[in-house]
């Protein structure tokens, strides 16, 4: 099975993440998490990155491309993929397309503007994995430690209300024009859309999904 998951900053992309890829046997890839993964390496991709991620804006398409295409060709690619965060513009859409990296379902989160600034001021994420918690909506079993690894939770850098906004604003512009791209190729029988209300508790927005998915 190859998904993307769509939707908005903090809409519970990485939450939802972690039952799919469960479910289907497949590989999480989030770009977010790949580009936080260099910025705590330090290396010069990472260093380029951390500016633009903390004003909220979008790294180049060519260096998201790039990675991704050295990602999907790894072993456990072979079943699928769940893309997180990926594609956020359309010229990166159709770079997928010219790479022959297909899709069969498109799941679209869709959660208003207001609950997103609530939910980022509680995420506290685990970095290494990029297992997701919220400090009132999904706690973690012990405060500030991952329910795996028992290791350190921390506050992403880039979830400042101002850098949210801007996050926000970037999304609606650059980003949602991909609801139409996928809803066409769905009306023209290329791959299954679902469409989510990612307002409610994980649980239930976790079984919208499946049951999507499913039908
Ligand atoms: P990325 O890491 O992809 O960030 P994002 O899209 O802004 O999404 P988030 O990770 O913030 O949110 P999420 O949807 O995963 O929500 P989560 O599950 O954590 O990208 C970061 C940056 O990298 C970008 O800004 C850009 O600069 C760069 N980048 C990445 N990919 C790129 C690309 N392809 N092209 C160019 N640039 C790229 O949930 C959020 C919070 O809400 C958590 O605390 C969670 O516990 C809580 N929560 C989840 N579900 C619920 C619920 N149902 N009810 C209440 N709370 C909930
Ligand atoms: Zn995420």
């Amino acid at each position: 099975m190859r998904i993307i998951l769509l939707g908005g900053p903090g809409a519970g992309k990485g939450t939802q993440a972690n039952f799919i890829k469960e479910k289907y046997n497949i590989p999480q890839i989030s770009t977010g998490d790949m580009l936080r993964a260099h910025v705590k390496a330090g290396t010069e991709l990472g260093k380029a990155a951390k500016k633009i991620m903390d004003e909220g804006g979008l790294v180049s398409d060519d260096i998201i491309m790039g990675m991704v295409k050295e990602r999907i060709k790894e072993d456990d690619c072979k079943n699928g993929y769940l893309f997180d965060g990926f594609p956020r513009t359309i010229p990166q859409a159709e770079a997928m397309k010219e790479a022959n990296i297909g899709i069969d379902a498109v799941v679209e989160i869709d959660v208003p503007d207001e609950e997103i600034i609530k939910r980022m001021s509680g995420r506290r994420v685990h970095l290494p994995s990029g297992r997701t918690y919220h400090i009132v909506f999904n706690p973690p079993k012990v405060e500030g430690k991952d329910d795996v690894t028992g290791e350190d939770l921390i506050q992403r850098d880039d979830d400042q209300e101002d850098t949210v906004k801007e996050r926000l604003r970037i999304y609606h512009d650059q980003t949602e024009p991909l609801i139409d791209f996928y809803s066409r190729e769905a009306d023209a029988g290329q791959l299954k859309y679902v469409k989510v209300d990612g307002v409610g508790s994980v649980e239930e927005i976790r079984d919208a999904i499946f049951s999507g998915l499913d039908s």
